[in-house]
């Protein structure tokens, strides 16, 4: 029997055994023509010598858990070219990066040339392997001029966005025509300013996060009319990220509320922003209307990795009493300095496509992975996601493309260089890549827009079967 969800409310019962892979059809299950087989990126982790944002400032006042700093990264800004060879030699069609904002301008009203110039060749390069690419305009990291003016909390957020925004798009709008105009605001917010995570490393002020998820829908919308503007044939999307929140005791009232709470909080709240253009009472008190933001988006994009159980606890106030774990016994990559990073759940994928296909648009997953430097359960995830987009395809969803985080291992955010969630192995110090096994699957079913047993036992011949935690 399948699972009986319930979104609205976040639960979910599941009746399946869920670290079972469900047995892949004899014959092969083909993708669509023109599906896209991707990988996702992100500037601060990958370029290196960023050292103008706030993340960079962050990492020298030591918010990374493990001390780590980016450094020189997957080294992209001298030679991300290294990096492009192996995505075709893999043989992904697409590839997801964003562009540093702190680079473009530098400070406030000056544009660097050659930054442009340097991201220009890149999208080039990218071309020349067949590979289509995706441009991000802000994920996670901003210039620090932006940043001391106030960030997006700033009254003039949305018009200094724009600005980069046309800068971009006038730069690079022959060489792309997708634009993610956000990075999971929701994450940006939580980490930010309730979990403290994230820069500015904030607790506790919720009120704070909802405020900012209103301003970064405002200028999402702002930069989606005028990326329309320069480049009317634009497809302008934004990328979601999707946690399946359970209540840890399904007969516990205080957490079936409390995961209702979170889940309306993170899941829900820039999504229902698209959708209706206001947030769900109480939260409308703090936003207001936002009307011009409804329906402005060409496609949803969706990152989505895992699964967290949530019990209530009077103690946590600065949490809205949620209590977020994950329990023993389930599927897990490698663990996070201090925690957990969450049970890989491909059956995420299909709970995040059947809420968000409710505004309509095409969707994207555009970040899906787990960190796991040894390959003990990257197969097993990628298998099961593939499966679970064959599924919904059937089904009818409008998916048109799959992108996994990520191609090379990068610099982790929080968790500096301790999680490495790549297809290939890096060694930052030395700059050597490995290719992983689960590199070499998900580039067979990249090639041939489809999965087959053979190919997962081509590859893994023991079996992909994970190994509960
Ligand atoms: C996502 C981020 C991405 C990467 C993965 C593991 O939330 O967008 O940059 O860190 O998690």
């Amino acid at each position: 029997m399948d699972e009986v969800h319930d979104l609205e409310c976040g639960n979910v019962r599941s009746s399946r055994n869920l670290t079972e892979v469900a047995p892949l059809a004899t014959a092969p299950s083909r993708f669509p023509a023109g599906f896209l087989w991707g990988v996702s990126t992100a500037a601060h982790q990958v370029e290196g010598g960023n050292d103008n944002n706030q993340w960079a400032a962050w990492e020298q006042a030591g918010g990374i858990k493990s001390g780590d700093r980016s450094g020189q990264a997957c080294d992209w800004w001298n030679n991300a070219e290294r990096d492009f060879d192996l995505a075709r030699e893999m043989g992904v069609n697409a590839l997801r990066l964003s562009v540093e904002w702190s680079r473009i301008e530098p400070q406030e009203g000056q544009y660097d040339a050659q930054a442009l110039r340097r991201y220009r060749q890149m999208l080039e390069a990218l071309h020349q392997r067949g590979i289509r690419p995706m441009v991000c305009l802000h994920h996670f990291t901003h210039p620090l001029w932006f940043e001391q003016k106030g960030g997006f909390l700033r009254y003039d957020a949305a018009n200094r966005f724009e600005g980069f925004a046309r800068h971009v798009v006038s730069g690079l709008g022959d060489l792309c025509q997708s634009w993610v105009t956000f990075n999971e605001p929701n994450v940006y917010a939580t980490l930010g300013y309730v979990l403290g995570e994230f820069p500015p490393g904030k607790r506790g002020q919720i009120l704070t996060a909802v405020r900012l998820v209103n301003a970064l829908a405002r200028a999402h919308t702002q930069a989606y009319r005028a990326i329309h503007d320069l480049q009317p044939a634009a497809q302008v999307g934004w990328a979601h990220n999707f946690v399946v929140f359970q209540p840890a005791d399904p007969r516990s009232v205080l957490d079936g509320w409390v995961t209702r709470l979170v889940n309306e909080l993170f899941n829900e709240s820039f999504v229902r922003l698209i959708e209706q253009g206001k947030l769900a009472f109480p939260l409308s008190l703090v936003s207001g209307d936002l009307n011009d933001v409804k329906g402005v988006c060409d496609f949803v994009g969706l990152n989505v990795y895992s699964r967290f159980h949530v019990a209530f606890d009077a103690r946590l106030l600065s949490q809205m009493f949620a209590r977020v774990f994950v329990p023993p016994h389930v599927p897990q990559g490698d663990h996070g300095v201090e925690q957990p990073y969450g049970e890989a759940y491909p059956a995420a994928i299909r709970l995040a496509v059947e809420r968000v296909a409710r505004i309509g648009k095409p969707i994207y997953v555009l970040e899906n992975g787990v960190p796991d430097a040894q390959d003990r359960i990257r197969p097993w995830l990628i298998v099961n996601a593939v499966q679970e987009l064959d599924r919904l395809i059937q089904a009818g969803q409008d998916i048109r493309g799959y992108f996994h985080w990520t191609l090379t291992d990068n610099f982790e955010w929080s968790e500096g260089w301790k999680l490495r969630f790549g297809l290939v192995a890096l060694d930052p110090k030395t700059q050597q890549r490995t290719m992983r096994n689960s590199g070499r699957l998900y580039g067979a079913i990249a090639r041939s827009n489809c999965i087959s047993p053979e190919m997962v036992n081509q590859y893994f011949p023991a079996g992909i079967e994970p190994a509960p935690d």
